[in-house]
């Protein structure tokens, strides 16, 4: 017999304990605090398939992910440095920006580019394809976490621009490239601790 004198919770308990500590430990871990540790293809596996229950609103699931690993990094790294260098007028040019570009998608084992694919008949608002592949990076972002991996997701702007887009093979110009996730393994044993603001301040009641 247990000394716990507390009774025990009950299943809906249990589950709204999981989910709040889900989200609220959900924390973005950037490339350069992730170990060279590879992530197994189960746990891409996992990240990925939960990203695809995202909510799509008239079920046309926009949400596109191009994988980047191994060498496949460097080439991303390489582009995004091109791109870089071309877009940037000389007075605006910063050799930091373009050293983290470079440097960036090496640190992490996994890469992932996010796009929208825009609907054939534009019946769904371009918005709502674009909220709902963000709930579909939210998704995988979850589910990093709860493995205990480190993700990132990045939006340089160069990620917006249409040669990003037709880089990655998506050929019609109104799919859209949403960022950059990395993905990875913490270097800390020590899980970062999060921020948020009053929330009181987001929210009204009506009517007043
Ligand atoms: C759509 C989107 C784009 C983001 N782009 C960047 C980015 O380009 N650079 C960056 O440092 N963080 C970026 N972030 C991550 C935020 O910085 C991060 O979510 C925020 O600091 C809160 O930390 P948390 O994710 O650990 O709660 C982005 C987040 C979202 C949702």
């Amino acid at each position: 017999m247990s000394d716990d004198p507390t009774p025990p919770l009950d299943a809906m308990s249990l589950r709204l304990a999981a989910a709040n500590a889900l989200i609220r430990r959900r924390r973005t871990i950037k490339p350069a605090e992730m170990t060279e540790k590879p992530v197994e293809p189960r746990h891409l596996a996992s990240i990925l398939e939960n990203a695809n229950w995202a909510p799509t609103h008239g079920l046309t699931e926009p949400w596109r992910f191009f994988v980047f690993t191994g060498d496949g990094r460097q080439r991303l790294a390489d582009y995004c440095q091109s791109l870089y260098r071309r877009l940037t007028p000389e007075t605006e040019f910063r050799q930091d920006k373009f050293d983290k570009l470079g440097s960036q998608p090496l640190l992490a084992p996994v890469v992932i580019a996010i796009a929208m694919k825009r609907q054939e008949i534009e019946k769904i608002p371009e918005l709502e394809e674009i909220e709902s592949v963000a709930c579909a990076v939210h998704n995988m972002h979850l589910t990093a976490s709860a493995l205990g991996m480190a993700a990132f997701w990045a939006t340089p702007p160069l990620v917006y621009h249409d040669e990003m887009r037709s880089w990655l093979g998506l050929t019609d110009p109104r799919d859209k490239c949403l960022g950059l996730f990395y993905l990875g393994w913490p270097k800390s044993e020590e899980w970062p601790e999060g921020r948020r603001g009053d929330l009181a301040a987001k929210i009204v009641h009506l009517p007043k």
